[in-house]
């Protein structure tokens, strides 16, 4: 019982890879999931049957079941990654995005405030993004910047992120805000730039990028990612918001093209593999970007993967994973969206 953690979301990207981490670490893991149209069991079959690993569907809305949960495996930690994440999603729907990821993270906060006045020592990392900064035309956002969202889904996030500083500040939980730039890697959804790149480069389809295709943003590996949360976990104070980047920028037309370079030096991609400037995205942030230095020096983190390697991996994982796809409904990879509203 010691070493029970949750994540939530775990069938979804960042969840599923955290957990595989998280096992490796010795960790019990039960991972909560709604099963959503992003959540994916082949994202956890290599560890689905093992036993300190223990999969419940559960929204995270569902204040009943998360009280039962969290009062029979009394875990150490919360890590909240339920969400929903696409920006052009959140322009078509957004009440989805207001139902999980402002009323989802209110009734996680309401059952956890409860259940830390018996378990002191538990804590909630709550996982949010380098979007709530808004638009950063010049320099690096910094944790104590101004929160400014564009689009829908940042708005909800900025706003889930305040409602946990403020359990913190009037219910003295112990929680922790991350924030992280752009991730890539194995097991995210193809409605992401990246995997949509990927996919569309397999498949021989064009490679639609929105107006000019010179939006930039910070790209991570999936794994850089985790191993922060992890070293927050360990090492992070509660209280504090925490901003996990690379550094590393780049614009929509260059990880294109090195995608495109990538994928001929693994499969014969067909004579439609091009790329094609589409309609932009309504309210479409140029960059994003963040200062890392804070979780550098308080705790020793930084990312270690390379631009050009982290894609190249990312590409063999789809190439050597196509059964993935085979989970997913085929209209939610390549159908357009946010531009009828
Ligand atoms: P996305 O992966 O949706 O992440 P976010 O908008 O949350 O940063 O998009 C990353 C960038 O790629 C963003 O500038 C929008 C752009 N983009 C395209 O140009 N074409 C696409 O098909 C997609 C999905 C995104």
């Amino acid at each position: 019982m010691k070493k029970n953690v949750i994540v939530t979301g775990g069938l979804g990207f960042i969840g599923s890879n955290l957990i595989k981490l998280l096992l490796k670490k010795n960790f019990k893991v039960i991972n909560i999931d709604k099963i959503s149209y992003s959540s994916n069991f082949y994202n956890t079959k290599d560890f689905n049957v093992k036993k300190n690993y223990k999969f419940i569907k559960c929204n995270i809305n569902n204040s009943k079941k998360i009280n039962n949960i969290l009062n029979k495996y009394k875990p150490l930690c919360i890590f909240n990654l339920a969400a929903e994440t696409h920006v052009d999603r959140s322009i078509d729907s957004p009440k989805e995005f207001i139902e999980s990821n402002i009323l989802g993270v209110f009734n996680l906060l309401e059952c956890f405030k409860k259940f830390s006045k018996k378990n002191k020592k538990s804590r909630l990392i709550h996982i949010s993004t380098d979007e709530v900064y808004g638009d950063i035309l010049k320099n690096r956002s910094k944790e104590n910047d101004t929160y400014k969202p564009s689009s829908p889904y940042a708005a909800t996030k900025a706003s889930s992120d305040h409602l946990v500083y403020s359990y913190v500040r009037t219910y003295k939980i112990n929680a922790i805000v991350t924030n992280c730039s752009n991730n890539y890697g194995p097991r995210q959804h193809p409605e992401k730039l990246i995997p949509k790149i990927i996919y569309n480069c397999i498949n021989n389809k064009n490679v639609p990028l929105y107006g000019d295709g010179k939006n930039s943003r910070e790209w991570i590996y999936v794994d850089d990612h985790c191993n922060a949360l992890l070293k927050i976990f360990k090492s992070g104070k509660n209280g504090e918001f925490y901003n996990i980047g690379s550094n590393l920028n780049q614009n929509n037309l260059n990880i294109a093209k090195l995608l495109i370079k990538i994928a001929k030096t693994k499969i014969e991609t067909g004579k439609n593999v091009k790329i094609k400037f589409v309609k932009d995205r309504p309210g479409h942030d140029f960059r994003y970007a963040l200062n890392s230095n804070k979780i550098k020096k308080k705790l020793g983190w930084k990312s270690s993967t390379g631009l050009k390697k982290g894609l190249e991996k990312t590409f063999e994982w789809y190439l050597n994973n196509q059964n993935y796809y085979s989970k997913l409904k085929k209209t939610d990879i390549t159908k357009r969206l946010g531009q009828k509203y």
